[in-house]
């Protein structure tokens, strides 16, 4: 069974001060967590940060872009063996943000996974819908989306990607989650198509509106292998509580008895 992988982009948020604080916050809070994938992606100012307070951790890093050429001129943009020389287990690509701020398209975003997966990064390649739309409707413009950007990965290097489910419409302040329903028929869909290409194993994460509140239903949704967790996980506690969440009514129990899972004392960085 695939490990379910939950984790969070800081998009622009933290100066590497603030990032350390973050980390320091947030490791004590997931040490226990061993039987989950956590990672998180600090902006390229705080990668170095992220391997100095999480080395040794549970809690994986990576970047939130990479370009889609190995070196060269391309003033102002990171390389993949940039993200590999500090540590990073992941990098995510085609964002909503990328595409509203950069116009990136999905031809660009699958130069960028060959070059991710060729340097031996996991990619996390988000897709989803732009507008609000039926979910038969949306599950085709999704796997249009995804053939024309990971059609021509090899089915070993598929096993370094990872799908993230994002739908545009559910993305930040304002926006609100998707159903479990409509999330589930989608993550289903492109199970199947992962599994179509060649791929044995695959992981596909759902991110939007993620919470709380929301993320138990969301785990137990079927093809749900992981949440993609925005501004909730600002918050390094908010995000411990999400990663903690189980969907097995035993731990539902537990947790309840206990009174929830993290104690408010805990502290916190400062968070937007
Ligand atoms: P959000 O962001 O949780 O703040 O909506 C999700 C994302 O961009 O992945």
């Amino acid at each position: 069974m695939t490990r379910e992988l939950v984790g969070t982009s800081l998009k622009m948020n933290f100066t590497a001060t603030e990032a350390r604080a973050y980390f320091q916050a947030l490791v004590p809070l997931v040490a226990d967590i061993d039987d989950r994938d956590l990672f998180v992606l600090p902006p390229f100012t705080a990668l170095w940060v992220a391997r100095e307070e999480l080395a040794g951790t549970a809690i994986a890093w990576g970047a939130q872009d990479v370009h889609e050429s190995i070196s060269g001129a391309h003033t102002g943009d990171i390389s993949a063996p940039m993200l590999v020389d500090l540590g990073c287990r992941f990098v995510e690509v085609g964002h909503s943000e990328r595409h509203r701020d950069h116009g990136e398209g999905d031809r660009q975003i699958a130069r960028k996974v060959a070059t991710g997966v060729h340097c031996g990064l996991e990619v996390i390649v988000c897709v989803g819908e732009r507008v609000a739309m039926p979910t038969s409707t949306a599950r085709a413009v999704v796997l249009r989306h995804l053939g024309a950007i990971l059609g021509a990965i090899r089915p070993d290097e598929l096993a370094r990607v990872v799908v993230a489910y994002e739908p545009y419409w559910a993305i930040g302040a304002g926006a609100s989650v998707a159903s479990g329903e409509h999330v589930s028929a989608i993550h289903l869909a492109v199970r199947d198509y992962l599994v179509r290409l060649g791929c044995a194993a695959p992981r596909v994460i759902y991110g939007g509106s993620v919470d709380f509140d929301t993320c138990r239903e969301l785990l137990a949704q079927p093809g749900v292998d992981g949440l993609f967790v925005g501004r909730a996980a600002l918050d390094p506690v908010e995000f411990a509580r999400i990663a903690h969440a189980r969907v097995r009514p035993l731990d539902l129990e537990a947790d309840a008895q206990s009174g929830g899972l993290l104690s408010s004392t805990t502290p916190s960085p400062s968070v937007r």
